[in-house]
């Protein structure tokens, strides 16, 4: 019996969207606002998506705190009052955008969780717009 679990979490992080390969007025007009130098600030809300069976015994596909645990130690620790350009490894040379962010979420949680589980994220970066690795079909 295959079941999904979902967890959410928050982070706040700043950003500035910004392409090497395009000239300055390329990037303002490909970004717009969140090209701004100066950086500027997202409340991301990040949902996580594990599928797996039901463990017999604990009735739990995945005990919550433990994934909630991982998400905060792994994720949260990471990226929260984080500025994504400076402040990380992962977005010095990877545009941060929220696609980019998610790949780098699940590639992240990917490495922490066990084998046996499926399992996807959604990232909102605003209340409108989100983003969902891996695609859907
Ligand atoms: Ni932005």
């Amino acid at each position: 019996m295959r079941v999904s679990v979902y967890r959410k979490e928050h982070f706040n992080a700043a950003h500035r969207l910004h392409s090497n390969s395009l000239n300055d007025l390329e990037n303002k007009t490909v970004f717009g606002k969140c090209n701004n130098e100066n950086f500027h600030g997202h409340n991301y809300e990040l949902v996580v998506r594990v599928t797996g069976e039901v463990d017999p015994i604990t009735g739990y596909v995945i005990d919550m705190k433990v994934l909630s645990d991982v998400i905060k130690e792994f994720i949260l620790n990471k990226f929260d009052h984080r500025n994504l350009n400076l402040d990380t490894e992962e977005f010095k040379n990877l545009n941060p955008t929220a696609e980019n962010i998610a790949v780098v979420v699940w590639d992240i949680l990917s490495k922490q969780l066990d084998k046996k589980y499926t399992f996807k994220v959604w990232l909102y970066e605003t209340e409108r717009n989100f983003v969902e690795y891996p695609a859907a079909d």
